[in-house]
């Protein structure tokens, strides 16, 4: 690999690793168990990105005909969309291993109805509300609850659509969306949310004449969402930006699109590495979409350099810690927040970790804490105390991403760590325990 940025590394990222998915069939991963396995070493490829798929699922109910989707991971929230999808009607088919189809088979009417067994599930699922009401005129849409994080309000998203002529009613916990056609219209968020952005921009494709969303959110997943709409017929631009302007059209077409890659997953594979030392590749993976993150590692005394075909990254020894808050992209994304917390747990030094955007998104600290680990929570702060090594012990996953940073303590963690409640991780990462095993950490699924 060719390396031109922060390179201060030596040659090649060493072996290469045959790495076989886990089989959907072997069924969700209870318990994880890790060991330290000391250093890493290898390459590892990073699949198509959650939150990207998640959304273009939704959006193929913009238009009626064939779609596919490729480089799609197979994890529980693209089959839980898979499953929500195929309950308005649609045939959903993974038709190879990352690729999936997506069709309405002739003569069936597609149901804009998102029922609550399926919008429990997941949360996500609130961004069918945008595109249904664009197409159908109406929408019955489950509402979601809080979660893990603590409450998740979608009172954004409701004002968006509201001001593009949406109605609402709510209704035995039931939202009841109703619009005869809808207009375009200036929609200003209070806070650039990635969902209002996102179900804004999939109902102002079909409305008529322009809309622009100001504070739009900017992340990495709304560009590739963008690009899938214009390259189903849609005129959107600024997509990426804070100020993102469509042009509404009459009707739209099925396309092919490739998913783009999953930036939190690449973050676990750098968090490992920075966790257990050694020198990994990881294949796919967009360093341009992970800009913030990686300096902040640069500043942690890691070495990361990236070229088109991925990140080589490098941790010496015991990283040094630093102070980090979340910010919607560009800032440092909250889905890397438990990641570097558990990195800080192992640093040298104290690091002062600020929560911006989920107030309730610290519970898994209590679990780390368990493993050993000095951190103090205050409000959205927690002072994290670094440690050269913490201490094995059962710990519960309580989301995806916080089962994802307890398996990576682990890797430095005397005796064995026990994630219980393991499946949440299946939700966001394909082949989790496969995936770092591979790279040489003692981590098994069972
Ligand atoms: N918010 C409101 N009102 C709204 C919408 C959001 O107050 O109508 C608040 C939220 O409560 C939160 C903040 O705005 O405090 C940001 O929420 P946002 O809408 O941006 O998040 P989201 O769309 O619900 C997505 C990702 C999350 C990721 C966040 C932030 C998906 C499926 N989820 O959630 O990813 O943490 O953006 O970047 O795209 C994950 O992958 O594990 C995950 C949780």
């Amino acid at each position: 690999m060719h390396r031109t940025h922060r390179t201060v590394g030596s040659g090649g990222c060493g072996r290469r690793f045959a790495r076989r998915a886990r089989e959907s069939i072997l069924g969700p991963v209870e318990r994880l168990s890790i060991r330290p396995s000391g250093p890493l070493a290898g390459t590892v490829a990073v699949g198509g990105a959650k939150n990207s798929v998640l959304k273009l699922m939704a959006a193929t109910v913009l238009a009626e005909g064939r779609y596919v989707l490729r480089n799609v991971p197979d994890i529980t929230d693209v089959r839980d969309m898979a499953d929500l999808l195929r309950a308005m009607g649609a045939v959903v088919e993974r038709s190879a291993p990352h690729e999936l189809t997506i069709y309405r088979p002739p003569d069936t009417d597609l149901l804009p109805e998102a029922p609550y067994e399926l919008v429990e599930r997941m949360r996500a699922s609130i961004v069918v509300l945008g595109p249904l009401v664009a197409r159908f005129g109406h929408a019955r849409v489950a509402m979601p609850g809080g979660d893990d994080f603590g409450p998740r309000p979608i009172d954004m998203h409701l004002r968006a659509l509201e001001a593009m002529g949406t109605e609402f009613e709510f209704r035995h916990g039931y939202i009841e969306a109703r619009a005869d056609r809808l207009v375009g219209a200036r929609i200003l968020l209070e806070f650039p949310s990635v969902g209002a952005t996102e179900n804004a921009l999939m109902a102002a494709v079909l409305a008529k004449g322009t809309t622009v969303i100001d504070n739009a959110a900017r992340e990495p997943e709304i560009a590739d969402l963008a690009a899938f709409l214009n390259r189903m017929g849609a005129t959107v631009l600024g997509a990426g930006s804070s100020t993102i302007r469509v042009e509404g059209v009459e009707e739209l077409s099925p396309v092919e699109h490739v998913v783009i890659p999953d930036r939190v997953e690449a973050a676990t594979f750098l968090a490992a590495v920075g966790v257990a030392g050694g020198e990994i590749t990881i294949t796919g993976a967009r360093a341009e979409h992970m800009d913030m993150l990686i300096t902040k590692l640069c500043d942690m005394g890691m070495r990361i350099s990236h070229d088109h075909e991925g990140i080589w990254a490098m941790a010496p020894g015991r990283l040094r810690a630093i102070d980090v808050s979340t910010l919607p992209y560009p800032g440092l994304a909250t889905d890397y927040k438990p990641l570097l917390v558990a990195m800080l747990a192992v640093s040298d030094g104290v690091g002062i970790v600020t929560e911006n955007l989920f107030a309730g998104r610290f519970r898994y600290i209590d679990e780390l804490v368990r493993m050993g680990a000095d951190i103090r929570v205050e409000g959205h702060h927690a002072v994290v105390r670094g440690k050269p090594m913490l201490s094995g012990a059962p710990v519960r996953a309580h989301d995806i991403r916080a089962g994802a940073a307890l398996a990576v303590a682990g890797l430095r963690a005397e005796g064995e760590t026990i994630v219980t409640d393991a499946a949440h991780i299946d939700r966001g990462y394909e082949d989790f325990a496969g995936k770092l095993a591979a790279l040489g950490a003692d981590v098994s699924a069972n």
